[in-house]
């Protein structure tokens, strides 16, 4: 309800001019700090897709496992780390995209996540969308169906929501973006 999101909005510092001058940041690790924030956040989600059958929960590195794992447990159901290059041990497939400057990829295991199962992404924020349409192009080349993403945090100055492909976006909060 809007009790709890303003809750949880009020929990997240702002913190001007990280990683550069210009940027505000906005800082999940004060919500984490506070247990009834972070237990708001969680329960939240999990009320919204206790019955949309979901078989993954799939978590962005570093800041998306936060939320997606105890998240996953309260769905009773698999979590998989969508990873930063090079970290894991098996066989991967990857997807790029782009940053400001360059080129970033994100690598999930090869079998976690099968064909025609249904997966929800989650992430503490969106802000350009690079991030979540990397997930989705690995959840595409493996055939999963994406029944939504998730985050936290949502800048919806940045209009990240259009590079998701039509998919539905679900945020807690919204905040202004640089
Ligand atoms: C941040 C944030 C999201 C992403 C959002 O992660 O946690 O994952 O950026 O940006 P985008 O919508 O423009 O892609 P970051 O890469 O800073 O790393 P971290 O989660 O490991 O801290
Ligand atoms: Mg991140």
């Amino acid at each position: 309800n809007d009790e709890s999101r303003q809750y949880i909005s009020d929990s997240i510092r702002t913190i001007p001019d990280f990683p550069k001058k210009g940027i505000m940041f906005h800082d999940v690790t004060s919500l984490l700090l506070d247990p009834k924030a972070f237990q708001l956040s969680i329960d939240d989600f999990a009320a919204r897709y206790k019955d949309h059958k979901i078989d993954v929960v799939a978590g962005f590195e570093a800041r998306g496992f936060i939320f997606g794992a105890p998240l996953a447990l309260q769905l009773k159901c698999a979590f998989v780390p969508l990873r930063k290059p090079g970290k894991l041990p098996g066989e991967t497939i990857g997807a790029s995209y782009q940053l400001e400057y360059g080129e970033d990829r994100i690598e999930m295991h090869l079998g976690h996540v099968k064909e025609g199962q249904r997966v929800l992404l989650i992430d503490d924020l969106i802000a350009t969308g690079g991030t979540l349409a990397a997930g989705i192009k690995l959840m595409n080349q493996v055939k999963a169906e994406i029944v939504e993403c998730a985050c936290v945090i949502e800048l919806p100055d940045l209009n990240g929501k259009a590079k998701l492909g039509g998919l539905p976006l679900y945020v807690q909060v919204q905040k202004e973006g640089d």
